[in-house]
């Protein structure tokens, strides 16, 4: 997996990102284990709470296209802070890939990446019948 690319892929995509509201942009580059790569932005609204995250953006465009299983997603935004996924973010990603990696990149590139199933321990599943 090529870190530094899918960071520049979700730093690029920052760019589009629709935040009239909170001025907070955020860009996010999902890695399918197909190998390709869908990015998101977050998209706000008048009413605010309508708005979508970067990274709901990216899962959506990426599972209505066929693909379901991820390796791995970047999260860039204009902060000196890294930019950790919310928790609605986390919750829509460990339905399709508990393994996953997950990037958190500053505005300068400086990164951690953690475990998807660390950021979220016991998420939700239906399991069993
Ligand atoms: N936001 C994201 O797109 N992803 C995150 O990981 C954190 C928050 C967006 C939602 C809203 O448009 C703005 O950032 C401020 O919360």
């Amino acid at each position: 997996m090529d870190v530094k690319k899918l960071i520049e892929e979700a730093r690029k995509a920052k760019e589009k990102a629709y935040a009239e509201y909170s001025k907070f942009k955020v860009g996010a580059a999902l890695l399918t284990k197909s190998g390709k790569i869908f990015t998101g932005v977050n998209v706000e609204n008048a009413s605010y709470g309508l708005t979508v995250c970067a990274e709901r953006v990216a899962v959506f465009k990426a599972v209505s296209e066929g693909e379901r299983e991820f390796l791995a997603i970047a999260v860039v935004s204009d902060s000196q802070e890294i930019t950790p996924p919310c928790g609605a973010c986390r919750q829509v990603l460990f339905e399709f890939s508990e393994d996953m990696d997950v990037i958190m990149a500053n505005k300068d590139g400086k990164y951690e990446i953690m475990k998807l199933k660390d950021l979220m321990p016991k998420g939700f599943k239906l399991r069993g019948g």
